[in-house]
């Protein structure tokens, strides 16, 4: 064989090799954007719904009674679901303070934007301050994404707000498929939830599910120091049953109408987390499912600001008490 043939040869071997390798890594990327990845929660407590599976349900519910208020009416009340009655597939409501203007405006700019699968409401109770009130008023008519009821915004109300967002879920948004119910100062990575919920679950949907940081034992707080301070009258038991962290509470849309049905019969409990992830949902019988390694934790919230999301890992929200600045900053780290 004379030299040039040799090189020939070399170059079609190189060739065939570049053409295989190309082959290999689109096959990859195939099986790995086609196939449903295992699911990452360990021992899920919930079954998945196909493609046959009816999701249908009935509210059976007093519209003008919220637990132990029997005048009750949404003072704004927007209705981005009536257009998807044939379903829709993820409804977040933020429980939201009526001063706190501008995390709604940052939820609205990053993670919150409204798409056509996934709507974003905020939840919130009156304020007493004329001002405060007339504001309320011009941002619901600006943006019709708030959800106000009759009671007052306090923080022993936290309940009432909790239990409006599921009637208000149940009654003008029951086709949705999820319902995440968080607060206005973490980070949803949106796009990871929606993959989370639509390639990892199903996009039919789930039964049963509610999934969050689970905390277990946690002791009642009876030091009058305590933010969390309860007294035996209000809560007679030395420890709370397993609930989610209220933060951030994924629930499937079966489990909505269920736990209302309950929390309007049960008496007040002003703890929200503890008592509709608690004791209600002990009462319909769902167990909570971690969402463990999911969740964005301190830690790797600096490694994400600081090295890029690569280095923090997969996380579909965020920690909790962050302020606006820093939910735009996590936001700006995070791919679209
Ligand atoms: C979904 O439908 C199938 C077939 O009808 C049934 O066997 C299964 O139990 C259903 N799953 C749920 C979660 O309801
Ligand atoms: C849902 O149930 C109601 C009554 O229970 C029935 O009238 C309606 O046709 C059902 N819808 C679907 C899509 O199955
Ligand atoms: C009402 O709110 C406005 C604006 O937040 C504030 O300037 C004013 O002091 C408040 N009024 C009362 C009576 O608290
Ligand atoms: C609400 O909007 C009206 C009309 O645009 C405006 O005159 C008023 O100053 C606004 N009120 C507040 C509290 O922002
Ligand atoms: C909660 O709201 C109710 C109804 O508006 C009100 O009577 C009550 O005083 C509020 N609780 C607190 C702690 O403000």
């Amino acid at each position: 064989m004379i030299a040039g043939q040799r090189e020939k040869v070399n170059m079609i071997t190189i060739h065939k090799l570049l053409i295989l390798i190309m082959g290999f890594t689109l096959i990859y990327d195939y099986f790995n954007t086609t196939t449903p990845i295992i699911v990452r929660v360990p021992k899920p407590k919930f079954s998945l719904l196909g493609p046959y599976n009816s999701t249908n349900y009935s509210v059976d519910d007093a519209y003008n009674k919220l637990i132990d208020i029997t005048v009750f009416r949404f003072k704004s009340n927007p209705q981005p679901c009536l257009d998807y009655s044939a379903g829709l597939f993820l409804v977040v409501i933020v429980a939201s303070k009526p001063t706190n203007y501008e995390n709604r405006m940052v939820i609205r700019n990053t993670w919150g934007r409204t798409s056509d699968s996934t709507k974003v409401v905020f939840l919130l109770g009156e304020s007493n301050n004329a001002t405060v009130s007339q504001k309320i008023i011009n941002e619901s008519l600006l943006y019709g994404d708030i959800v106000q009821g009759n009671f007052d915004d306090a923080y022993r109300n936290m309940t009432y707000k909790h239990v409006m967002g599921l009637k208000w879920v149940a009654h003008h948004c029951p086709a949705a498929k999820y319902i995440l119910k968080a607060d206005d100062d973490i980070v949803v990575n949106i796009r990871a939830l929606q993959q989370f919920l639509a390639r990892e679950l199903s996009p039919w949907g789930a039964k049963g599910l509610i999934t969050c940081q689970v905390l277990e034992h946690a002791q009642v707080q009876r030091s009058h120091r305590s933010k969390w301070r309860v007294s035996p009258t209000e809560y007679q038991a030395h420890y709370y049953p397993t609930y989610c962290a209220g933060w951030a509470v994924l629930y499937s849309q079966d489990v909505v109408p269920r736990l209302l049905n309950v929390a309007q019969n049960l008496p007040y409990f002003w703890i929200d987390d503890v008592h509709i992830t608690g004791i209600c949902a002990q009462q319909i019988g769902v167990a909570r499912t971690p969402l463990a390694s999911l969740i964005l934790n301190k830690h790797r919230l600096d490694l994400l600001t600081s090295f890029g999301p690569d280095s923090a890992g997969p996380f579909i929200f965020g920690p909790p008490d962050l302020n606006v600045d820093k939910i735009k900053t996590i936001w700006k780290a995070i791919p679209e």
